[in-house]
Protein backbone atom coordinates (compact mmCIF):
# COMPACT_ATOMS: atom_id res chain seq x y z
CA UNK A 1 0.00 0.00 0.00
CA UNK A 2 1.12 3.72 -0.99
CA UNK A 3 0.08 6.67 1.00
CA UNK A 4 -1.37 9.51 -1.62
CA UNK A 5 -0.88 12.99 0.66
CA UNK A 6 -4.08 15.07 0.96
CA UNK A 7 -3.67 18.35 0.52
CA UNK A 8 -6.42 20.53 1.68
CA UNK A 9 -7.61 23.74 -0.14
CA UNK A 10 -11.01 24.51 1.31
CA UNK A 11 -9.26 27.81 3.34
CA UNK A 12 -7.77 28.60 0.34
CA UNK A 13 -9.25 27.99 -3.37
CA UNK A 14 -12.16 26.37 -1.38
CA UNK A 15 -13.01 29.70 0.22
CA UNK A 16 -12.81 31.85 -3.35
CA UNK A 17 -16.22 30.51 -4.14
CA UNK A 18 -18.39 33.65 -4.44
CA UNK A 19 -19.68 35.34 -1.03
CA UNK A 20 -18.85 32.53 1.08
CA UNK A 21 -15.79 34.37 2.62
CA UNK A 22 -15.34 33.09 6.24
CA UNK A 23 -13.72 34.97 9.09
CA UNK A 24 -10.85 34.56 10.92
CA UNK A 25 -12.30 32.66 13.92
CA UNK A 26 -14.25 30.12 11.79
CA UNK A 27 -10.77 29.76 9.07
CA UNK A 28 -9.27 28.61 12.81
CA UNK A 29 -11.88 26.51 13.73
CA UNK A 30 -12.20 24.47 10.61
CA UNK A 31 -8.02 24.54 10.37
CA UNK A 32 -8.14 22.80 13.71
CA UNK A 33 -10.78 20.11 12.49
CA UNK A 34 -8.77 19.53 9.17
CA UNK A 35 -5.56 19.13 11.10
CA UNK A 36 -7.49 16.39 13.66
CA UNK A 37 -9.32 14.33 10.25
CA UNK A 38 -5.35 13.87 8.96
CA UNK A 39 -4.78 16.13 6.12
CA UNK A 40 -0.79 15.88 5.16
CA UNK A 41 -0.78 19.54 3.56
CA UNK A 42 -3.48 22.73 4.78
CA UNK A 43 -3.15 25.42 2.39
CA UNK A 44 -4.27 28.01 4.41
CA UNK A 45 -4.62 31.10 2.29
CA UNK A 46 -2.68 33.39 0.13
CA UNK A 47 -0.93 36.03 2.34
CA UNK A 48 -0.62 38.85 0.26
CA UNK A 49 -4.05 39.08 -0.79
CA UNK A 50 -5.67 40.60 2.28
CA UNK A 51 -4.00 41.89 6.07
CA UNK A 52 -7.22 39.49 6.70
CA UNK A 53 -5.59 36.65 4.94
CA UNK A 54 -2.37 36.93 6.16
CA UNK A 55 -3.42 36.96 9.89
CA UNK A 56 -5.60 34.03 9.28
CA UNK A 57 -2.28 31.88 7.60
CA UNK A 58 0.00 33.42 10.71
CA UNK A 59 -2.81 32.07 13.21
CA UNK A 60 -3.15 28.45 11.40
CA UNK A 61 0.57 28.72 11.20
CA UNK A 62 0.57 28.92 15.32
CA UNK A 63 -2.49 26.62 15.56
CA UNK A 64 -1.69 23.11 13.54
CA UNK A 65 0.29 20.61 15.12
CA UNK A 66 1.04 17.97 12.28
CA UNK A 67 -0.08 19.32 8.97
CA UNK A 68 2.55 20.93 6.73
CA UNK A 69 0.73 25.01 6.24
CA UNK A 70 0.87 26.22 3.32
CA UNK A 71 0.68 29.60 2.14
CA UNK A 72 -0.35 30.23 -1.93
CA UNK A 73 2.03 32.81 -4.02
CA UNK A 74 2.76 33.95 -7.51
CA UNK A 75 5.85 33.84 -8.67
CA UNK A 76 6.39 37.40 -7.34
CA UNK A 77 9.61 37.92 -5.19
CA UNK A 78 7.03 40.44 -2.66
CA UNK A 79 4.19 37.50 -2.77
CA UNK A 80 6.91 35.09 -1.50
CA UNK A 81 8.53 37.70 1.13
CA UNK A 82 4.99 37.55 2.83
CA UNK A 83 4.26 34.30 2.81
CA UNK A 84 7.26 33.07 4.40
CA UNK A 85 6.45 36.01 7.04
CA UNK A 86 2.98 34.98 7.93
CA UNK A 87 4.56 31.27 7.96
CA UNK A 88 7.22 32.00 10.45
CA UNK A 89 5.60 30.19 13.42
CA UNK A 90 4.53 26.85 11.26
CA UNK A 91 6.20 23.80 12.61
CA UNK A 92 6.57 21.90 9.00
CA UNK A 93 6.03 25.00 6.49
CA UNK A 94 5.42 25.27 2.45
CA UNK A 95 5.94 27.86 0.12
CA UNK A 96 3.27 26.94 -2.88
CA UNK A 97 4.67 29.41 -5.75
CA UNK A 98 4.01 29.36 -9.46
CA UNK A 99 3.06 30.78 -12.79
CA UNK A 100 0.70 29.99 -15.96
CA UNK A 101 2.70 27.92 -18.20
CA UNK A 102 -0.40 26.93 -21.04
CA UNK A 103 -0.21 28.84 -24.30
CA UNK A 104 -3.28 31.00 -23.41
CA UNK A 105 -2.02 32.03 -20.06
CA UNK A 106 2.24 32.78 -21.12
CA UNK A 107 0.85 34.92 -24.48
CA UNK A 108 -2.52 36.75 -22.21
CA UNK A 109 -1.61 37.24 -19.03
CA UNK A 110 1.77 37.55 -18.95
CA UNK A 111 2.21 38.62 -22.28
CA UNK A 112 5.80 36.24 -21.57
CA UNK A 113 8.19 34.00 -24.40
CA UNK A 114 8.37 30.35 -22.83
CA UNK A 115 12.01 30.78 -21.90
CA UNK A 116 11.19 33.84 -20.12
CA UNK A 117 8.45 32.06 -18.17
CA UNK A 118 10.84 28.88 -17.35
CA UNK A 119 13.37 32.20 -16.14
CA UNK A 120 11.04 33.60 -13.61
CA UNK A 121 9.50 29.83 -12.56
CA UNK A 122 12.61 29.26 -11.33
CA UNK A 123 13.75 32.66 -9.72
CA UNK A 124 10.38 32.11 -7.98
CA UNK A 125 11.40 28.79 -6.58
CA UNK A 126 14.96 29.49 -5.68
CA UNK A 127 13.98 32.24 -3.61
CA UNK A 128 11.42 30.60 -1.68
CA UNK A 129 13.55 27.91 -0.98
CA UNK A 130 15.73 30.63 0.56
CA UNK A 131 13.00 30.69 3.55
CA UNK A 132 11.80 27.09 3.67
CA UNK A 133 13.00 23.50 2.63
CA UNK A 134 9.84 22.83 1.30
CA UNK A 135 8.61 24.66 -1.56
CA UNK A 136 5.66 23.62 -3.97
CA UNK A 137 5.59 24.81 -7.48
CA UNK A 138 2.14 25.14 -9.61
CA UNK A 139 1.83 25.48 -13.34
CA UNK A 140 -1.12 27.42 -13.59
CA UNK A 141 -3.17 25.84 -16.15
CA UNK A 142 -1.26 22.47 -17.13
CA UNK A 143 -4.15 20.80 -18.29
CA UNK A 144 -4.32 22.60 -21.16
CA UNK A 145 -0.19 22.70 -21.16
CA UNK A 146 1.49 21.20 -24.03
CA UNK A 147 3.68 18.17 -22.14
CA UNK A 148 6.87 18.81 -23.69
CA UNK A 149 7.10 22.41 -22.20
CA UNK A 150 5.61 21.38 -19.06
CA UNK A 151 8.41 19.07 -18.73
CA UNK A 152 10.74 21.51 -19.47
CA UNK A 153 9.45 23.78 -16.86
CA UNK A 154 8.96 20.79 -14.16
CA UNK A 155 13.13 19.70 -14.80
CA UNK A 156 14.06 23.57 -14.42
CA UNK A 157 12.38 24.04 -11.06
CA UNK A 158 13.13 20.95 -9.55
CA UNK A 159 16.67 21.97 -10.19
CA UNK A 160 16.08 25.39 -8.39
CA UNK A 161 15.16 22.94 -5.48
CA UNK A 162 10.93 22.47 -5.63
CA UNK A 163 10.12 19.76 -3.69
CA UNK A 164 6.34 19.32 -5.25
CA UNK A 165 5.27 19.48 -8.48
CA UNK A 166 1.70 20.79 -9.03
CA UNK A 167 -0.25 20.08 -12.36
CA UNK A 168 -3.40 21.98 -12.24
CA UNK A 169 -5.92 21.57 -14.76
CA UNK A 170 -7.35 25.07 -13.55
CA UNK A 171 -10.21 25.03 -16.01
CA UNK A 172 -11.06 21.39 -15.66
CA UNK A 173 -10.55 20.57 -19.45
CA UNK A 174 -8.60 17.44 -19.40
CA UNK A 175 -10.32 14.53 -19.59
CA UNK A 176 -9.35 11.05 -17.20
CA UNK A 177 -7.13 9.03 -19.33
CA UNK A 178 -5.35 12.56 -21.11
CA UNK A 179 -5.00 14.07 -17.43
CA UNK A 180 -2.91 10.38 -16.68
CA UNK A 181 -1.63 10.68 -19.21
CA UNK A 182 0.05 13.36 -18.47
CA UNK A 183 1.47 12.42 -14.99
CA UNK A 184 2.76 9.07 -17.01
CA UNK A 185 3.97 11.11 -19.50
CA UNK A 186 5.81 13.67 -16.35
CA UNK A 187 7.09 10.97 -14.60
CA UNK A 188 9.21 9.49 -17.38
CA UNK A 189 10.39 12.12 -18.97
CA UNK A 190 11.90 14.81 -16.44
CA UNK A 191 15.02 14.45 -15.25
CA UNK A 192 15.28 14.69 -11.47
CA UNK A 193 11.31 13.75 -10.69
CA UNK A 194 12.49 11.27 -8.35
CA UNK A 195 13.21 13.98 -6.40
CA UNK A 196 9.87 15.49 -6.37
CA UNK A 197 6.01 14.37 -5.58
CA UNK A 198 3.71 15.16 -7.75
CA UNK A 199 0.34 16.82 -7.20
CA UNK A 200 -3.31 16.50 -8.41
CA UNK A 201 -4.97 20.05 -8.37
CA UNK A 202 -8.22 19.51 -10.73
CA UNK A 203 -11.44 21.70 -11.26
CA UNK A 204 -15.03 20.23 -11.91
CA UNK A 205 -16.03 22.52 -14.70
CA UNK A 206 -17.09 19.30 -16.34
CA UNK A 207 -17.67 17.62 -13.61
CA UNK A 208 -14.33 15.41 -13.80
CA UNK A 209 -12.35 16.48 -11.14
CA UNK A 210 -12.44 13.95 -9.03
CA UNK A 211 -11.98 11.51 -12.11
CA UNK A 212 -9.01 13.03 -13.05
CA UNK A 213 -7.38 13.53 -9.89
CA UNK A 214 -7.76 9.57 -9.07
CA UNK A 215 -6.71 9.13 -12.42
CA UNK A 216 -3.21 11.28 -11.83
CA UNK A 217 -2.56 9.07 -9.20
CA UNK A 218 -2.97 5.88 -11.03
CA UNK A 219 0.03 7.41 -12.75
CA UNK A 220 2.35 8.12 -10.63
CA UNK A 221 1.12 11.54 -8.61
CA UNK A 222 1.36 11.13 -4.75
CA UNK A 223 -0.49 13.82 -3.52
CA UNK A 224 -4.18 15.30 -4.20
CA UNK A 225 -5.34 18.90 -3.65
CA UNK A 226 -8.78 19.32 -2.83
CA UNK A 227 -11.73 21.19 -0.53
CA UNK A 228 -14.30 19.39 1.51
CA UNK A 229 -17.96 18.93 -0.57
CA UNK A 230 -15.36 20.19 -3.36
CA UNK A 231 -16.34 24.07 -3.16
CA UNK A 232 -14.08 26.30 -5.05
CA UNK A 233 -14.27 28.42 -8.12
CA UNK A 234 -16.64 28.18 -10.80
CA UNK A 235 -17.78 24.62 -10.57
CA UNK A 236 -15.69 23.82 -7.72
CA UNK A 237 -12.70 21.32 -6.93
CA UNK A 238 -11.82 17.96 -6.42
CA UNK A 239 -13.85 16.91 -3.39
CA UNK A 240 -12.10 15.70 -0.10
CA UNK A 241 -14.07 12.56 0.78
CA UNK A 242 -14.87 11.46 -3.04
CA UNK A 243 -11.45 11.00 -3.51
CA UNK A 244 -10.56 9.46 -0.45
CA UNK A 245 -13.13 7.08 -0.17
CA UNK A 246 -12.72 6.03 -3.91
CA UNK A 247 -9.24 5.23 -2.57
CA UNK A 248 -10.72 3.22 0.58
CA UNK A 249 -13.08 1.52 -1.05
CA UNK A 250 -10.92 0.18 -3.91
CA UNK A 251 -8.09 -1.67 -2.16
CA UNK A 252 -7.11 -3.28 -5.34
CA UNK A 253 -5.21 0.37 -6.03
CA UNK A 254 -2.95 -0.12 -3.43
CA UNK A 255 -3.14 3.57 -2.57
CA UNK A 256 -4.99 4.78 0.66
CA UNK A 257 -4.90 8.31 2.81
CA UNK A 258 -3.82 8.75 6.36
CA UNK A 259 -7.77 10.32 6.58
CA UNK A 260 -9.83 9.67 9.73
CA UNK A 261 -12.42 9.21 7.41
CA UNK A 262 -15.24 8.68 10.29
CA UNK A 263 -14.70 12.33 10.76
CA UNK A 264 -16.06 13.18 7.03
CA UNK A 265 -19.65 13.88 7.70
CA UNK A 266 -19.36 16.13 10.20
CA UNK A 267 -16.78 18.10 8.69
CA UNK A 268 -18.54 18.34 5.65
CA UNK A 269 -22.08 19.98 7.98
CA UNK A 270 -19.29 21.92 9.68
CA UNK A 271 -17.90 23.70 5.99
CA UNK A 272 -21.41 23.61 4.67
CA UNK A 273 -22.97 25.80 7.65
CA UNK A 274 -20.06 27.87 8.00
CA UNK A 275 -19.96 29.06 4.43
CA UNK A 276 -24.04 29.09 3.89
CA UNK A 277 -23.80 26.99 1.35
CA UNK A 278 -26.09 23.73 1.45
CA UNK A 279 -24.89 20.39 0.53
CA UNK A 280 -26.40 18.84 -2.60
CA UNK A 281 -28.84 16.27 -1.13
CA UNK A 282 -27.40 13.51 -3.31
CA UNK A 283 -23.78 14.28 -3.08
CA UNK A 284 -21.81 11.94 -2.65
CA UNK A 285 -20.46 9.97 0.82
CA UNK A 286 -21.36 13.46 2.44
CA UNK A 287 -25.36 13.86 0.61
CA UNK A 288 -28.25 13.79 2.88
CA UNK A 289 -29.29 11.00 0.63
CA UNK A 290 -26.00 9.35 0.56
CA UNK A 291 -27.29 6.18 2.44
CA UNK A 292 -31.45 6.85 2.41
CA UNK A 293 -32.86 4.40 0.21
CA UNK A 294 -36.88 5.30 -0.73
CA UNK A 295 -38.06 3.21 -3.51
CA UNK A 296 -39.44 -0.46 -2.33
CA UNK A 297 -37.32 -2.77 -4.01
CA UNK A 298 -34.03 -0.71 -2.60
CA UNK A 299 -35.55 -0.59 1.15
CA UNK A 300 -36.40 -4.36 0.37
CA UNK A 301 -32.58 -5.19 -0.35
CA UNK A 302 -31.28 -3.08 2.46
CA UNK A 303 -33.38 -4.07 4.99
CA UNK A 304 -32.65 -8.07 4.28
CA UNK A 305 -28.70 -7.07 3.35
CA UNK A 306 -27.21 -3.48 4.01
CA UNK A 307 -24.75 -4.76 1.24
CA UNK A 308 -26.97 -5.37 -1.50
CA UNK A 309 -27.80 -1.24 -2.22
CA UNK A 310 -24.58 0.28 -0.40
CA UNK A 311 -20.96 -0.21 -1.18
CA UNK A 312 -19.85 1.70 2.26
CA UNK A 313 -20.60 1.52 5.73
CA UNK A 314 -22.12 5.10 6.48
CA UNK A 315 -20.86 5.03 10.02
CA UNK A 316 -17.20 4.68 8.07
CA UNK A 317 -17.91 7.99 7.09
CA UNK A 318 -19.61 9.18 10.01
CA UNK A 319 -23.03 8.71 9.29
CA UNK A 320 -24.77 6.96 11.99
CA UNK A 321 -27.08 4.67 9.86
CA UNK A 322 -28.74 3.86 6.50
CA UNK A 323 -32.29 5.39 6.13
CA UNK A 324 -35.36 3.41 5.22
CA UNK A 325 -37.26 6.47 4.04
CA UNK A 326 -41.41 6.53 3.62
CA UNK A 327 -42.91 7.88 0.71
CA UNK A 328 -45.33 6.53 -1.86
CA UNK A 329 -42.61 4.15 -3.53
CA UNK A 330 -41.97 2.43 -0.59
CA UNK A 331 -43.29 -1.39 -0.02
CA UNK A 332 -44.35 -3.14 2.90
CA UNK A 333 -41.09 -4.49 4.05
CA UNK A 334 -40.07 -0.89 4.61
CA UNK A 335 -43.39 -0.08 6.50
CA UNK A 336 -43.07 -2.44 8.38
CA UNK A 337 -39.09 -1.95 9.39
CA UNK A 338 -40.28 1.61 10.27
CA UNK A 339 -43.20 0.81 12.35
CA UNK A 340 -41.08 -2.31 14.28
CA UNK A 341 -38.56 0.55 15.49
CA UNK A 342 -41.81 2.64 17.04
CA UNK A 343 -42.55 0.00 18.92
CA UNK A 344 -45.28 -1.86 16.22
CA UNK A 345 -45.02 -5.20 15.46
CA UNK A 346 -47.48 -6.06 12.51
CA UNK A 347 -48.68 -9.45 11.38
CA UNK A 348 -49.37 -10.20 7.96
CA UNK A 349 -53.30 -9.08 7.73
CA UNK A 350 -52.45 -6.23 9.83
CA UNK A 351 -49.51 -5.03 7.33
CA UNK A 352 -51.93 -5.21 4.75
CA UNK A 353 -54.39 -3.12 5.51
CA UNK A 354 -52.09 -0.30 7.36
CA UNK A 355 -50.20 -0.47 3.83
CA UNK A 356 -53.70 0.88 2.41
CA UNK A 357 -53.99 3.27 4.30
CA UNK A 358 -49.88 4.29 4.11
CA UNK A 359 -50.17 4.33 0.49
CA UNK A 360 -53.30 7.22 0.86
CA UNK A 361 -51.59 9.11 3.04
CA UNK A 362 -48.29 8.75 1.10
CA UNK A 363 -49.78 10.24 -1.88
CA UNK A 364 -50.24 13.11 -0.75
CA UNK A 365 -47.45 13.82 1.66
CA UNK A 366 -43.93 13.88 0.20
CA UNK A 367 -42.21 11.55 2.92
CA UNK A 368 -43.60 9.84 5.74
CA UNK A 369 -42.19 10.28 8.98
CA UNK A 370 -42.56 8.88 12.72
CA UNK A 371 -45.38 10.52 14.13
CA UNK A 372 -47.59 10.06 11.08
CA UNK A 373 -47.36 6.32 11.54
CA UNK A 374 -48.89 6.09 14.63
CA UNK A 375 -52.35 8.19 13.13
CA UNK A 376 -52.44 5.91 9.79
CA UNK A 377 -52.05 2.64 11.97
CA UNK A 378 -55.09 4.12 14.34
CA UNK A 379 -56.37 4.87 10.94
CA UNK A 380 -56.40 1.12 9.91
CA UNK A 381 -58.63 -0.18 12.45
CA UNK A 382 -56.67 -3.37 13.19
O1 LIG B 1 -6.39 26.07 -10.23
C1 LIG B 1 -5.21 26.49 -10.13
O2 LIG B 1 -4.44 26.49 -11.09
C2 LIG B 1 -4.79 26.99 -8.83
C3 LIG B 1 -3.33 27.33 -8.67
C4 LIG B 1 -3.18 28.71 -8.15
C5 LIG B 1 -2.68 26.31 -7.81
O3 LIG B 1 -5.57 27.06 -7.91
ZN1 LIG C 1 -7.36 25.82 -8.32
Amino acid sequence: MEYVEIFDTTLRDGEQVPGCKLDSKTKLIIAEQLDLLGVDVLEAGFPISSPGDFNSVEEISKLVKNATVCGLTRAVKKDIDVAAEALKYAVRPRIHTGIGTSEMHMRYKFNATPDQIIERAIAAVAHAKSYVEDVEFYAEDAGRTDNEFLARVCEAVIKAGATVLNIPDTTGYCLPEEYGAKMKYLKENVKGIEKARLSCHCHNDLGLATANSIAGVQHGARQIECTINGIGERAGNTSLEEVVMIMRQHPYLQLDTRINSKMLFGISQLVSESMAMPVQPNKAVVGANAFAHSSGIHQDGVIKKRETYEIMDPKDVGVTESAIVLTARSGRAALAYRAKNIGYELDKLQLDKVYQQFLVVADQKKEINDDDLPKIIEASNI
